[in-house]
């Protein structure tokens, strides 16, 4: 719900259009979504230093980045993750109206929450990138030691141990993180926008 009154919205004097002919690519967002430890971060930034390395005008927002920043306000009740996740998602509409390709890399773990932002955007525009690696495979890695503290009850509602993940129905691109190298999944990103005529 919308609290002030009396604002219009303003849209920019150069179009979206324009940046993307000026730039020489389109703009959209790389939503990456999965469990902690899949590698969402990794791939995510990654993906955008091979297109920064394109002369590709790109930006990423990470998770624990922005939970530093602008939702420090929040923390990961479901009410707080939908909330960190609108957010982010209003944020990424005005990266990709200012041209860029941006990455984004968090949990996201209701696909009701993903819808809504998928709806903010044009067609084409939102890339649900699914990191799809079992949840056996994160716990092994557990690179910040939080599956750990979750199974001992340190930390509650942790995304896989006692708060759910719902894995996208069709997502525009699965990488399947415990079998291909970093590499090959920039590849496998890279290639589909290439495909897709975004780059
Ligand atoms: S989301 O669910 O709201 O999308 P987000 O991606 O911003 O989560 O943050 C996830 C990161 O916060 C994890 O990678 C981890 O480092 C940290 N974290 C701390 N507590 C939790 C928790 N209860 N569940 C998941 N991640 C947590």
């Amino acid at each position: 719900m919308t609290k002030a009154t009396n604002i219009t919205w303003h849209d920019s004097t150069v179009t979206k259009l324009e940046r993307h002919a000026q730039n020489g690519h389109r703009s959209c967002v790389l939503w990456f979504t999965g469990l902690s430890g899949s590698g969402k971060s990794t791939i995510a930034n990654a993906v955008s230093n091979e297109l920064f390395r394109q002369r590709i005008n790109e930006y990423v927002l990470d998770g624990d980045n922005i939970r530093h920043g602008l939702n420090k306000d929040l923390g990961f009740s479901e009410q707080d993750r939908t909330e960190n996740i609108r957010r982010i998602g209003e944020v990424a509409k005005l990266f990709v109206d200012s041209g860029k390709v941006v990455t984004t890399a968090f949990i996201s773990p209701f696909r009701s929450d993903r819808d809504q932002v998928r709806e903010l955007f044009e067609a084409g525009e939102f890339i649900e990138v699914f990191v799809d690696c079992p949840l056996e495979e994160c716990e092994r890695r557990d690179p910040k030691q939080l599956y750990v503290k979750a199974r001992r009850g340190e930390i509650k509602d942790f995304t896989g141990i006692d708060s759910p993940y719902e894995a996208p129905d069709k997502p525009e691109i699965t990488i399947h993180s415990d079998q291909l190298s970093v590499e090959e999944a920039v590849e496998q990103v890279l290639t589909y926008l290439r495909d897709e005529n975004i780059i």
